[in-house]
This record gives structure tokens, C-alpha cells and sequence, in this order.
């Protein structure tokens, strides 16, 4: 062997198996497994969670401890975590994803969980950054000390918008109902 074909050899085996695609590979395992209880098409909405619609799965995405699914960190990842417990939250409820289902799972998050076509050609967290418009969900508390967990869209007067994550609505809160904490952070959120 000449040192060029030793070297392509070694460079073609450095490269990663094929990346994992959304759609093509992570889609129908949900729609198999999940989509009976949490789909917007269906009008299941078990905990909240929606995995078909994309728009609102997008708000259970990012880098926050919220988060069910945090791009690049299958560890922090609770959406993970329920496919491999054994807890009274196990996922699905009465089954078991395989073990091969589960690695596909956990490639995905690692190469950042994205939606898009990912052909491996860009940097792992980088691709699934949360889009602007999209924002993560975090946890509000209001005046009586209930937590809220939602998107924040915007200020609009004396309201906070807020995106919730359930069913992608944006709905305006007083912020005067907020605790100082979580007005705060309103402000914070829509300085520039
Ligand atoms: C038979 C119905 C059913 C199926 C199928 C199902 N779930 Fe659930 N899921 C639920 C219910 C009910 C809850 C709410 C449980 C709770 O709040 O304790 C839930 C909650 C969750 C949660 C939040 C768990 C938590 O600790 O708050 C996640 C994440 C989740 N499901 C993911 C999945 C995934 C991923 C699949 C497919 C692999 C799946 N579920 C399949 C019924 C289902």
C-alpha cells in the first residue's frame, strides 16, 4: 500500500458512522412508541408534551434545566433518562424502547437534536443553538409562589408575554403577578 492510500484509509476511518437524521431515524421510533399518548394530531397530550408537532416539541429543546431534551448533553437530559429508568415515569409506560432505539436516541441529542437534516459537516452543539424566535423554557414564579414553566416572548405594557410550552400559545401575564425574582427576569429578558 502507497502512503497516500494508507493515509485516505485512515482518514475514511476517522470519519463518524453516518449522522443521525431526524426524520429518517428518530421520527418513526417516536410515531411507533410515543405518538398514542403524545401527539398534537391526536389530541394526546399526556404531561404536556407533544412530540409530532414540531413547533412545540422545539420548546422542550435547549440548553436550560428545564429542558426535557438538552442538545449535546444526553446525561442532562430528562426526555432520555424516562426511556431508561425504571421509575414510575418510565417511557412508554408499559413497554421498553430497544437498546438500538435508545443508542439512535442518544446520538441524536449528542449531534445536537436537531430537526433539520444534519450531514454531519457541522459542529455538534452549534447546529441545534435554540432559533431566537423559538425560546427556551424557563420557570416563572408568580405572587402566591406557583411556578409557571414557559417561553418568554415578550413585554408588551404591563404584561410579560409568555410561550407555553403544552401547546405553543402565547399568553400575556401580568408581570404586577409575578414574583420580584421573575419580573426581573422579564426585564432581563427583553433587554437588548
Ligand atoms: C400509554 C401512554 C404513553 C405512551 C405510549 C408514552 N407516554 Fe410519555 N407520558 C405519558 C403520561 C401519562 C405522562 C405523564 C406522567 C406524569 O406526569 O407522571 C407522560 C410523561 C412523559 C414525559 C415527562 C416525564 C416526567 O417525568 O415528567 C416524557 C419525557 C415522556 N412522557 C416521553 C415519552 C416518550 C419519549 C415516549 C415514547 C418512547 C412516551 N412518553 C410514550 C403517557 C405515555
Amino acid at each position: 500500500m502507497t502512503y497516500r492510500t494508507t493515509l485516505f484509509t485512515l482518514l475514511a476511518a476517522a470519519i463518524p458512522a453516518a449522522a443521525v437524521d431526524f426524520k429518517k431515524d428518530i421520527q418513526p421510533i417516536l410515531e411507533e412508541h410515543c405518538y398514542e399518548c403524545h401527539s398534537e394530531l391526536k389530541g394526546k397530550r399526556k404531561g404536556g408534551f407533544v412530540f409530532d408537532d414540531l413547533e412545540t416539541f422545539k420548546l422542550d429543546i435547549a440548553d436550560n434545566d428545564v429542558a426535557q431534551i438538552r442538545p449535546g448533553n444526553p446525561g442532562g437530559s430528562h426526555f432520555l433518562e424516562v426511556l431508561v429508568n425504571d421509575g414510575k415515569n418510565h417511557m412508554p409506560p408499559n413497554g421498553q424502547l430497544s437498546s438500538g432505539e435508545i443508542k439512535k436516541i442518544t446520538d441524536w441529542i449528542v449531534e445536537g437534536a436537531s430537526f433539520e437534516k444534519n450531514d454531519g459537516s457541522k459542529p455538534m452543539v452549534a447546529v441545534a443553538a435554540p432559533k431566537k424566535d423559538l425560546p427556551p423554557i424557563m420557570s416563572w414564579t408568580n405572587a402566591e409562589g406557583k411556578t409557571i414553566k414557559a417561553g418568554f416572548v415578550r413585554l408588551d405594557g404591563e404584561n410579560v408575554v409568555l410561550r407555553m410550552p403544552a401547546n405553543g400559545q402565547e399568553v400575556p401575564y401580568p408581570l404586577a403577578k409575578l414574583s420580584d425574582e421573575s419580573q426581573k427576569l422579564a426585564r432581563d429578558c427583553a433587554a437588548p
